[in-house]
C-alpha cells in the first residue's frame, strides 16, 4: 500500500511572521502518522517553518530550486542550501513555473536529477491546459512531458519521485476535475511509469492529484485507485487543510 502524501503549495503567500502563525495554527491538525503531511513554502520562510514543526512529523518542502550546484546565477536557489537548512522535498515544473518563469520540460528534467543527485524528493508537475483537454489530447499531451521530465533517471532514483498530475484548468479556479477525470489522468501515468521503470517501480511511485482540492472532494479524489494524495494551493493557507489531511 503507498502511503497518501498530502503537500500544500503555498505559493507566494505569507511573510515569515504569517507564516509561523500559519503553522501553529495547523500543527496539532496535521501532524499526522497516516499520511504523508508537507509544507512547501517561500524561501524566505523555510528558516522559520521549519523551526515550528520541529518534533512533529510534518516536512518542509521548496517550490523550486536551480539545477547547477553553486555560482553566478543571481537570484537562484541550489538543492545543497535546502538540503543543508533541513528541508525534504522540492516542488519542480510547476505549472506557474513553466507559465511564468519560461521553465519547460528541459529544466525539468535537469533540475530532478540535481535534486537527486542531493537526495531530495521532487513532486514533479505535469498537466493539460483546457484547450489540451477540449482537443482530446490530455493524456498524449501528459504522457509526453512525464517522458521528457524523466529521461535519463535510473528506475532506482525514479521510486522516490513524487508526480503532482495538475489540470491547469483546475488550478485555482475552483474547478476540479471530477475523481473519474483525475483518475483516468492518473492511471495513465502510471502507464507511463511502468513503460519506463517497470511495473514493480511504477506501483511504488506516488501520483498526487492537484487543482482546487478543498476538504469536500479530497476524500473522493483520494480514494481513486491511482490517486496518492494530493498538492494542495489555496486550501493549505487555511483551517480546513487540516480537514483535507484527515480527509477519510
Ligand atoms: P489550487 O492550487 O489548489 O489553489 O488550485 C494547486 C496548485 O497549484 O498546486
Amino acid at each position: 500500500m503507498r502511503k497518501k502524501i498530502i503537500a500544500g503549495n503555498w505559493k507566494m503567500n505569507k511573510t515569515p511572521n504569517e507564516a509561523l502563525a500559519l503553522c501553529q495554527s495547523l500543527k496539532e491538525q496535521v501532524n499526522s502518522q497516516e499520511v504523508d503531511v508537507v509544507f512547501c513554502v517561500p524561501f524566505v520562510d523555510l528558516y522559520p517553518v521549519l523551526e515550528a514543526v520541529k518534533g512533529s512529523s510534518i516536512a518542509v518542502g521548496a517550490q523550486n530550486m536551480f539545477y547547477e550546484d553553486s555560482g553566478a546565477f543571481t537570484g537562484e536557489i541550489s538543492p545543497a542550501m535546502l538540503t543543508e537548512m533541513g528541508v525534504k522535498y522540492v516542488i519542480i515544473g510547476h505549472s506557474e513555473r513553466r507559465q511564468y518563469f519560461a521553465e519547460t520540460d528541459e529544466t525539468v528534467n535537469k533540475k530532478l536529477k540535481k535534486a537527486l543527485e542531493h537526495g531530495l524528493i521532487p513532486i514533479m508537475c505535469c498537466g493539460e491546459t483546457l484547450e489540451q483537454r477540449e482537443q482530446g489530447i490530455t493524456i498524449e499531451f501528459v504522457r509526453m512531458q512525464i517522458k521528457a521530465g524523466l529521461q535519463g533517471i535510473s528506475k532506482e532514483k525514479a521510486e522516490g519521485i513524487i508526480i503532482a498530475y495538475e489540470p491547469i484548468w483546475a488550478i485555482g479556479t475552483g474547478k476540479t476535475a471530477t475523481a473519474q477525470q483525475a483518475q483516468e489522468v492518473c492511471q495513465a501515468i502510471r502507464q507511463v511509469l511502468e513503460e519506463l521503470f517497470g511495473a514493480d517501480t511504477a506501483q511504488k511511485m506516488r501520483i498526487q492529484y492537484g487543482g482546487s482540492v478543498n476538504e469536500k472532494n479530497a476524500a473522493e479524489l483520494f480514494a481513486m485507485p491511482d490517486i496518492d494524495g494530493g498538492l494542495v494551493g489555496g486550501a493549505s493557507l487555511k483551517p480546513e487543510f487540516a480537514q483535507i489531511v484527515q480527509y477519510k
